[in-house]
């Protein structure tokens, strides 16, 4: 298997989804950095069909706006660029770039001038989504128009040199023949090989991780999550004996995870190891309230372990259940913010020895579960909701004490319990309670109660970088609620969270 597009980023929050969207197609697809340069395209990717360049949030023509090399319009293989990749093609082959009649947001409709070549398939109007204020307002020698909007010319090309610049994003799924658009650049234009399937990535995968690990050991942390035991079972498929599996309870896991752990891997063949961190770990958070402290404090204290394990292993490398959305929210481009620190991203210690390796880095969770099907993995464990890296810690706003955490624990085990009942666990993204910092009144057996507050969260989303709250039945939630005020004793009042991503996380912290 060999990268036949690359997109190159120049800040956008869609630069993965082009690469994604490429790879549905099945072609291999990477996202690059904006500052790797003709020479080292030419050296590290011999073969590749196609550059896509992404969008973006600067303006071309101002100064410090990021850049790429020149010469790449120049190397004889096609280009495509989206919203400001098609205003570097305007700016860099001397058409102009500007604020034009006016910015376009949204849904908006196309004006097909050619339908062939790039627009192939599409009808004389579509609508497509757009989001910019810039635009190419005047053409660069060579090119022509193949599409506007009332404000802005859409589509231009060169069809002689294979350059193309759209205006609006073909990734987003608004954009109703957005696939369509990919699909003429990636085989009519490009000419790609439809040669890149999840049995590709498992087997090339495989084959990166034997190479990395060579004659060394490895270990990996198992959370008991789809992410981490795929990336354990592509480990033991690549490097055999030389892996161990650890299982860290760290206390804040969910109700009975270690049972659950020894179930499912002691059918597979890899060395598994339990270690019980509970002390150390609320030794480690006490007294601690602080978000951010807390992920980087557990970051920390699991490295620590997993170096301690590596030691008895003599294992160099740490394989972790990375994927491409803990490390976007983590600061992973150098033009995104840090949301939050994932603890198997943003909490890792700067001094820690061992080497990471993270084969699922590039995936999204939707893609992660078809690997895990493909694997042979159950379907409990491959449609298992995500569950964060730091566990109930972050779902306990204050302290983590014992006391806390089995509160969360029994709430969060009747949620999912009750979801499952109702038959709904698969068709949401994740269920879960958290403990508020809060207490009220209550009355319960005709007595008065001043007891703490649970919030429950459902969410829908398809990546987790956005999600809507879901509109659950009120009955699940009148039974759910029931159940947490009867049977968890240190509480009395239930509340449900109606707030969509953005403006808020997934998770309270
Ligand atoms: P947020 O809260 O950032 O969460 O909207 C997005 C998704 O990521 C999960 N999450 C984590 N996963 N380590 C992980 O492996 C972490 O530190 C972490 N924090 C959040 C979260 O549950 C949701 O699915």
């Amino acid at each position: 298997m060999q990268t036949q597009i690359l997109v190159m980023d120049f800040g956008s929050q869609y630069a993965h989804l082009i690469a994604r969207r490429v790879r549905d197609l099945g072609v291999y697809s990477e996202v690059v950095p904006n500052s790797l340069n003709y020479k080292d395209i030419k050296t590290k990717y011999p073969n590749i069909e196609g550059i896509i360049l992404s969008g973006g949030p600067d303006d071309v023509v101002k100064d410090g706006a990021p850049q790429c090399d020149r010469k790449l319009l120049d190397m004889g293989v096609p280009v495509l660029g989206l919203c400001y990749g098609h205003h570097i093609i305007g700016h860099y082959l001397g058409g102009k770039v500007g604020l034009g009649a006016g910015r376009e947001y949204g849904m908006t409709k196309l004006k097909v001038v050619m339908t062939e070549s790039i627009l192939k398939g599409f009808g004389k109007t579509e609508n497509v989504w757009m989001n910019h204020g810039n635009s190419v307002t005047a053409l660069p020698d060579g090119f022509e128009i193949a599409a506007r909007t009332d404000d802005c010319i859409a589509v231009i090309q060169n069809k002689e040199k294979r350059i193309y610049g759209v205006q609006f994003h073909p990734e987003v799924t608004h954009t109703k023949k957005g696939k369509v658009l990919l699909k003429n650049f990636v085989f009519d234009i490009c000419s790609c090989k439809k040669d890149w399937s999840m049995e590709h990535f498992i087997a090339h995968e495989v084959g990166k991780i034997k190479g990395q690990v060579a004659d060394s050991r490895a270990i990996i942390g198992l959370s008991g999550g789809v992410d981490s035991s795929v990336a354990a079972i592509l480990a033991s498929k690549a490097i055999g004996s030389k892996l161990a599996a650890v299982f860290v309870d760290t206390g804040f896991m969910r109700q009975d995870e270690p049972e659950f752990i020894k179930k499912t891997f002691s059918s597979w063949d890899m060395k598994l190891i339990m270690i019980d961190a509970r002390k150390r770990f609320y030794a480690a958070l006490k007294g601690v309230v602080d978000p951010e402290r807390k992920r980087k404090i557990i970051g920390e204290l699991f490295i620590r372990v997993f170096d301690e394990v590596a030691v008895i292993e003599k294992a160099q490398i740490l394989i972790q259940g990375t994927i491409y959305p803990d490390r976007i929210e983590s600061g992973g481009s150098k033009d995104s913010s840090v949301i939050k620190s994932h603890h198997n991203v943003g909490g890792l210690p700067k001094d820690m020895k061992l080497k990471l390796c993270e084969p699922l880095r590039d995936l999204y969770k939707d893609e992660v579960r078809v690997v895990a099907k493909k694997l042979g993995l159950s379907d409990e464990l491959a449609m298992r909701h995500p569950f964060p890296g730091p566990g109930l810690a972050i779902r306990i706003i204050g302290e983590c004490t014992s006391e806390n955490v089995e509160i969360v624990k029994q709430a969060n085990h009747i949620v999912l319990d009750e979801l499952r009942v109702a038959g709904e666990y698969d068709n949401i993204w994740q269920a879960f309670a958290v403990l508020l910092p809060v207490k009220s009144v209550g009355v319960q057996g005709d007595a008065r109660s001043y007891k703490k507050v649970i919030a429950i969260r459902f969410v829908n989303s398809v990546d987790a970088m956005s999600a809507s709250f879901s509109k659950v039945p009120y009955s699940l939630l009148e039974k759910i609620s029931t159940r947490i005020t009867n049977e968890v004793g240190q509480v009395n009042r239930v509340v449900y969270d109606i707030t969509n991503k953005p403006p808020g996380t997934i998770e309270w912290e």
